[in-house]
């Protein structure tokens, strides 16, 4: 047996030792011993999170990796899997920076790694499974590779059920953070290093905000920017409010800069990233200022394509369409999840908006941008949700003319109001109606596809098409996918593209030959 298998056999006697104490000692008693007293972690509690108060959010400016973390990872490598929406998209980039910055260098080689994390999404059930599946399948890497640091962080790791059972069940697990403990990283993998027990820290309470973060950012011509931080739209169905906090927004100047500092990176769009951006500015205490003025600040900037993302119509307000309807780099494709067509279910959902009033605001998005492309998010078979309920969905679809939707069938989640109503609709009903609408947005899709026949598209050049090396692909300012055939160099450029083929989810054409100056 040489140095290296007698490392591993000691490993697997001590890991197999863990395992045999862990199954004899209750779960309090591990939640006692491995949370910190400082660290609350807690079941959901929507009551609990609807007392937060309005405190003071600190802003700091400050982070540095301590002296004797900056090489810690040195000839070692990370790898992040990341699960759900683009905020923890954003935070995987938080993360791939701050582990950049010890000296790791990322993989996308699971067997290669020395560190995995996998950054959770909770919004429904079918993401949490798929996580733990994950979590499962790393077992026998990590009792080939004791020295293998498995993390587990993102939403999921906020919700005390999914921390209790990784406690009780998967003790090859080294590590456990939640979304306010990121910028604790460097101290986190230190002490899973050179620890020998599961490193558990979840901070119930939303901490403050930590701007200069590093960021490894995927790729070099989009880039997301956070604007804001959780939310108080308390929404019965969805868990974000207790695993994201409060609303908290950053200060004007800070993403101004950031933006900024982007355009002179060379990257051509950013898309500024909340959980509910039109809430954006509402706990400024100092200054007046909203997302409308956001967007009319960056709106000078030359950065050629902003977007924006998640959208609430109760806060969609009207000084936001009038800055929007500036266009220039302010693109005219809004995503605005509606949820519902039933003003019945919307009250249930406490969307605080009825099926009128949306249907009024679209009203007046497109009277101030016309060809405005309105997308959305949908949920289907809501507790005790009728079939005219659902029929008003499909005739609000039709009407509002959505080209594209996200849609979901509801999924219980604990500690949400919600979750606790009984539910008279079978999942079979549930199924059908969630394959009906998808029919109806596809037809939808394909309908506005149609339309761009023959059409002159600018698109902004990601790069090779997924399927095909010689075909490259990007977005139109709509946000419509285009393949085409056209040189390399016009990767990173907004380039016009002919239309030549128009599919259910995609366009197909050819690249025009003078390429568009950005300016
Ligand atoms: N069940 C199903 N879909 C949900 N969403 C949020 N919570 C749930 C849930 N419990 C959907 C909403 C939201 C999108 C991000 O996910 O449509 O807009
Ligand atoms: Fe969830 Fe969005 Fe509602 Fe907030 S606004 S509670 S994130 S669905």
């Amino acid at each position: 047996m040489n140095e290296q298998q007698r490392k591993q056999q000691a490993q697997i006697r001590s890991e197999e030792a863990n395992i045999e104490r862990i199954k004899n000692t209750s779960s309090e008693e591990l939640i006692a011993k491995y949370f910190h007293a400082d660290y609350e972690p807690q079941s959901p509690d929507i009551k609990k999170a609807r007392k937060r108060r309005k405190e003071d959010i600190q802003f700091h400016y400050d982070f540095s990796i301590p002296e004797d973390m900056q090489r810690i990872g040195e000839g070692k490598k990370f790898l992040i899997r990341t699960y759900g929406c683009q905020m923890n998209e954003h935070d995987t980039e938080v993360m791939a920076g701050i582990l950049s910055e010890m000296g790791y260098e990322s993989t996308n080689v699971t067997e290669e790694a020395d560190i995995i994390l996998l950054n959770t999404c909770a919004i429904r059930e079918n993401a949490e499974n798929k996580v733990f599946g994950e979590i499962g399948h790393l077992k026998p890497l990590k009792l080939e590779k004791p020295d293998l640091i498995i993390g587990v962080c993102g939403c999921m790791s906020q919700e005390e059920s999914v921390v209790d059972r990784i406690l009780k069940k998967h003790q090859h697990i080294d590590l456990i953070f939640g979304t306010h403990n990121i910028h604790r990283l460097p101290h986190l993998v230190k002490e899973a290093m050179f620890g020998k027990e599961m490193i558990v820290e979840v901070w119930s309470k939303e901490g403050d905000i930590i701007e200069n973060l590093p960021k490894a950012r995927k790729g070099k011509i989009k880039a997301w920017v956070n604007i804001m931080y959780g939310c108080d739209k308390f929404c019965t169905y969805c868990i974000v409010p207790m695993t994201r906090g409060k609303e908290r927004s950053r200060r004007p100047q800070d993403i101004i800069q950031e933006i900024r500092h982007l355009v002179a990176q060379g990257y051509k769009e950013v898309t500024l990233l909340g959980q509910n951006v039109n809430a954006y500015g509402k706990d400024f205490e100092d200054i007046e200022y909203g997302l409308g003025d956001l967007m009319n600040d960056i709106h000078k900037i030359d950065i050629p394509r902003v977007r924006f993302t998640t959208s609430h119509p109760r806060d969609f307000d009207d000084r936001l369409i009038e800055v929007l309807a500036q266009g220039g780099n302010l693109l005219d494709h809004i995503h605005l999840p509606v949820q519902s067509g039933s003003s019945e279910i919307l009250k249930k959902m406490n969307r605080k908006y009825t099926r009128e009033e949306y249907l009024e605001l679209v009203r007046k998005i497109r009277e101030a941008m016309p060809h405005a492309t309105l997308t959305t998010d949908i949920i289907v078979g809501f507790p005790n949700e009728t079939e005219e309920q659902f029929e008003e969905t499909m005739t609000l679809v039709e009407e509002v003319g959505f080209e594209a939707a996200y849609t979901f069938i509801y999924s219980p989640r604990e500690g949400t109001p919600a979750a606790r109503k009984k539910d008279d609709v079978p999942e079979e009903v549930k199924k059908q109606r969630l394959y009906r609408l998808n029919e109806l947005v596809n037809k939808q899709s394909a309908e506005s596809m149609k339309s761009y026949q023959g059409e002159i598209v600018k698109v902004l050049v990601e790069g090779e098409s997924k399927k095909d090396p010689d075909v490259l692909a990007g977005y139109t300012e709509r946000n419509k996918l285009v393949n085409f055939k056209g040189p390399k160099t016009a990767i990173g450029q907004i380039v016009e593209v002919e239309i030549t083929e128009t599919k259910t989810w995609s366009l197909n054409g050819v690249m025009v030959e003078n390429r568009v100056e950005v300016k």
